[in-house]
This record gives C-alpha cells, structure tokens and sequence, in this order.
C-alpha cells in the first residue's frame, strides 16, 4: 500500500488505572518514533480519555471504544459521539467482536453502522470492526460474514469513507494466541479491498486502511505487516505494555 500511511492502533479494552495509563503513556512519549510513516491511536475506557488525551504526546490520537448511536437525550449510561469529539477524542472503536458477540451487549450489524455514520459525521473517525466467527471459518464462510459486516456500513454510509479505517479481527485470533498466518489475514484483507472496489469505488479501495487484529505480538507484527494489503494493526492486550513500540515500528 504504498499511498496508505501505516496504522497501528491500541485497545486497551477494560483495563487500566490512571496510574498505570501514566506509566505506560509516559513510555510511549519516551520510546516511540516521531515520523510521519505511522499514525498511531490509543484506545481508553471512557473515563480516562481526557486523563490520557491530556499526558499522550500530541501526535498520537485517542480514541473511544463505543458509542450511543446518535445524538444525545433520555439514553442512560451512553455516551455520543458528540462528546467524545468535544473532549478531544479522534476516533472510536466500534463492532468489536466483543460487542458484536458477548451475550449481554449483542451489538447488530445495522446498530454499529448506524453508529459509524453518525461518528464520523461530528469529525470522529472510526475503526469499524469485522471478522468471522471459528466455526465461521471451519464452515467456509469467512469471507462471506465479511462481507455482510462491510455490507452493512456500506448500504448508509455513502462514498466518504475517509474517516474510516477497516479492522480485520478474526474472532478466534482475539486474546487467544492464536494469531492468523500471514496468508490468512492477507486473503482476507484482499477480499476486502476487492469488495471496496466493486461496490464502493477504486478510489476507496486504494486509500482505506485495512488493519489486522487477533494476538498482535512484538514477534510476529513485522511477517504480517510485510503484506501488501495489511495496513497496520488493532492491538489488544500487547498495547497495556511499554513494547507496544516494537509494533508501531513494524512500519519499517
Ligand atoms: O481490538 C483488538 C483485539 O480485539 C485484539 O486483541 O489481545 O488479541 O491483541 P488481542
């Protein structure tokens, strides 16, 4: 992807404390790169995403892991985009598998692309989350899910797709170890920007980042990161630890 700046982003999930974020922030500032080859966003719970926006160097963004769907009102508990871009967060994560998958959340395809066009519209950019199931796969149908996921964004968002990013996340590669062969994830990522090319536009499909996500690690990022579709990674549990560094530099 010779046009496509590199991508790495961070899901810290539901962890962290303000400590350990000043800890880990405070490595970051120190050991990373400053270039222009990578864009690099981490990923806070709620309560910490001005506490991290205000200690993270200022040329890597922060970024959200839900939101409400639209705009605010009588929706107890949830949080809009509106107000994460008033607190300065750049970007959200949303249709992560598991919010996509876990019993008590059962997030549909149509709730998360509905959130999608409603955050980019007030400036936050997204990480829109896809990827099959194990027993998707063993059935042939990866490809297929795919598909669908990206369907649905695609059936309401229009032909700007300049703020979004596609994460690839394999459900039965996320915190399991198991971290898809290079082969795998550059099949899919393919597919991917094939469906983008013929339902959106060339154009599309030549500039959206495509990251992979599923057991990211500082020893198997550069293998992965060597494929000409794989534009970078959403990392989880390996961006709670100082060599989350190792990863962004993977860009090289
Ligand atoms: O969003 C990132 C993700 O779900 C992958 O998690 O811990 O396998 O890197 P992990």
């Amino acid at each position: 992807g010779a046009d496509r700046v590199f991508f790495v982003g961070g899901n810290w999930k539901c962890n962290g404390s303000k400590s350990e974020i000043k800890t880990l922030v405070e490595s970051f500032n120190k050991d990373a790169p400053t270039t222009s080859d990578v864009e690099v966003v981490v990923g806070a719970p709620l309560p910490y995403l001005e506490y991290t926006r205000g200690l993270l160097r200022s040329d890597w963004g922060v970024s959200a892991q839900n939101c409400w769907i639209g705009k605010g009102g009588a929706y107890t508990g949830e949080v809009t985009a509106d107000m994460l871009a008033d607190v300065g967060t750049d970007w959200v994560i949303l249709g992560h598998s598991e919010r996509r998958n876990l019993p008590e959340l059962k997030e549909s395809d149509a709730t998360i692309a509905t959130k999608t066009v409603y955050a980019i519209s007030k400036g936050v950019s997204v990480m829109y989350c896809i990827g099959e199931l194990l027993e998707e796969r063993e059935s042939g149908q990866t490809i297929a899910v795919c598909e669908r996921q990206l369907k649905a964004l695609g059936d309401v968002i229009g032909s700007d797709w300049s703020k979004i990013v596609i994460a690839y996340e394999p459900v039965w590669a996320i915190g399991t170890g198991k971290v898809a062969t290079p082969e795998q994830a550059e099949e899919v990522h393919e597919a991917i920007r094939k469906w983008l090319a013929a339902n959106v536009s060339q154009q599309v499909a030549d500039s959206t980042r495509i990251l992979y996500g599923g057991s990211v690690s500082p020893a198997n990022c550069d293998e992965l990161a060597k494929k000409p579709n794989i534009d970078g990674f959403l990392v989880g549990g390996a961006s709670l630890k100082p060599d989350f560094v190792k990863i962004v530099e993977s860009y090289k």
